[in-house]
């Protein structure tokens, strides 16, 4: 006979939540509280100058550049700022489309929106992130990019996707921004494309609460993306609004970093390797306690030895399973929810619609033959968000919280699969 579940009045497995899903904030400690106090002292909070410019963006930068074997790195505001940079570093403009994962977060489609172009949605396969056998499917003329996007510390199938790209002479940008840190084959994500986006928001794998990275190999790229970050300018090549490749120049936004975001994300990014290590020992010791359950299976991971381990995605037969799963599941007070409320991206009613802060619905307007988006466009990536039970994890999930997980998935399994 199966326990009396908690949702039912019975005895939940924990009396307390989880810890909740801040990876980076969860290792907070005195290296970061050293690096800010440091620039305070200095009284320089911004990179381009000030009392005593300690260059923590630009080291930052450096430090990223080692590790991950890019050529260039640039700090920016945030994630969504970061992909916006990136695209414009690419070149995408108005009247292009840009093909996105039918499952990611908003700000992947928002991003491709801000930059001016049109996001087409593509199909997902069982690893969450782009089916590369389904991408010609959406590829037309005024396909210019594929924005990857790998899901949840889950690297993305790189080679068929740059095969394709190179097939039909399309941009790569990487948006990196849930899985700093993942590999494929070996490569760490964000470095195979022509530029990568990441992000240091407060519930990514390291935070500056908001923040964000460009990489590129591309020294063009990067001009473009350093110009499009600071109002046009190249301030270490030519100075204050000192502007020499006038055929290079144009408008552009502020998207800078400051040297108190610079000086924490260098802080953390001392301890990517140590969060990682964590998080995929306790993510392997939960999947290996539940994995024998009936009805249950995993995304699959496209590369074991690159994956973070920031969450477990676990999917059951239905959407009516997965709901009851996850509310049987959060009164055990082991929450695991149904990744971005169960929808692919596109089923946003803001996406949907195509609705813009501009009156006249611009970059949707840019474009000779109308988009359209439809319910049941990507059936697979809708099919995985209905019936997913997502487990975020962080450094500071101990194993006696990685027991608890799996006595509480047995517990609901027992009685409801
Ligand atoms: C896939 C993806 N892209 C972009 C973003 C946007 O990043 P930010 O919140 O730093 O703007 C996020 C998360 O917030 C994300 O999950």
């Amino acid at each position: 006979m199966s326990e009396k579940l908690a949702m039912n009045g019975g005895t939940p497995v924990r009396n307390k939540p989880l810890p909740l899903p801040y990876c980076g904030a969860s290792v907070y400690g005195q290296e970061e509280i050293d690096a800010v106090t440091e620039v305070i002292n200095a009284k320089s909070p911004f990179r381009y100058y000030g009392f005593n410019v300690l260059g923590k963006v630009k080291q930052f930068e450096a430090a990223l550049c080692e590790k991950f074997h890019v050529a260039h790195a640039l700090g920016v505001t945030s994630g969504t700022a970061s992909i916006i940079t990136a695209l414009k570093a690419a070149g995408i403009q108005p009247g292009d489309k840009v093909i996105v994962p039918a499952i990611t977060f908003i700000a992947s489609a928002g991003a491709v929106v801000s930059a001016g172009a049109v996001p087409v949605f593509a199909e997902c396969d069982d690893s969450f992130n782009l089916d590369p056998s389904k991408l010609e499917d959406v590829i037309d003329k005024n396909t210019k990019a594929i924005l990857t996007v790998p899901i949840l510390g889950n690297s993305c199938d790189m080679d068929p996707i740059m095969a394709v790209a190179k097939k039909h002479g399309l941009m790569v940008i990487e948006d990196v921004a849930q899985s700093m840190g993942s590999k494929y084959k070996g490569q760490y994500s964000g470095t195979f494309g022509d530029v990568g986006a990441f992000s240091l928001q407060m519930n990514k794998i390291l935070t500056t609460g908001d923040g964000g990275v460009v990489v590129s190999n591309n020294p063009k790229c990067y001009e473009r993306a350093v110009r499009f970050h600071d109002q046009g300018m190249f301030r270490e090549r030519e100075g204050f609004l000192n502007m020499s490749g006038e055929d290079e120049i144009f408008i552009a936004q502020n998207f800078r970093m400051s040297e108190i975001t610079g000086a924490i994300a260098l802080a953390q990014f001392g301890k990517l390797d140590q969060i990682i290590s964590k998080m995929r020992k306790i993510n392997h010791m939960i999947k290996d306690g539940i994995k024998d359950i009936d009805g249950l299976t995993f995304r699959r991971i496209v590369d074991e030895e690159g994956e973070a381990g920031n969450a477990i995605i676990a999917m059951l037969p239905t959407e009516e399973l997965s709901i009851k799963f996850s509310k049987a599941m959060a009164a055990e007070n082991v929450g695991v929810g149904r990744l971005y409320g169960g929808r692919a991206v596109y089923e946003l009613p803001q996406i949907m619609n195509q609705m813009t802060v501009d009156s006249n619905h611009f970059p949707f307007n840019q474009l000779d033959e109308k988009v359209e988006y439809a319910p049941g466009m990507c059936p697979n990536a809708e099919g995985y968000c209905k019936r997913n039970l997502q487990l975020g994890i962080t450094p500071a999930f101990t194993e006696e919280d990685a027991e608890d997980v799996i006595k509480a998935f047995h517990k609901v399994a027992k009685a409801l699969l």
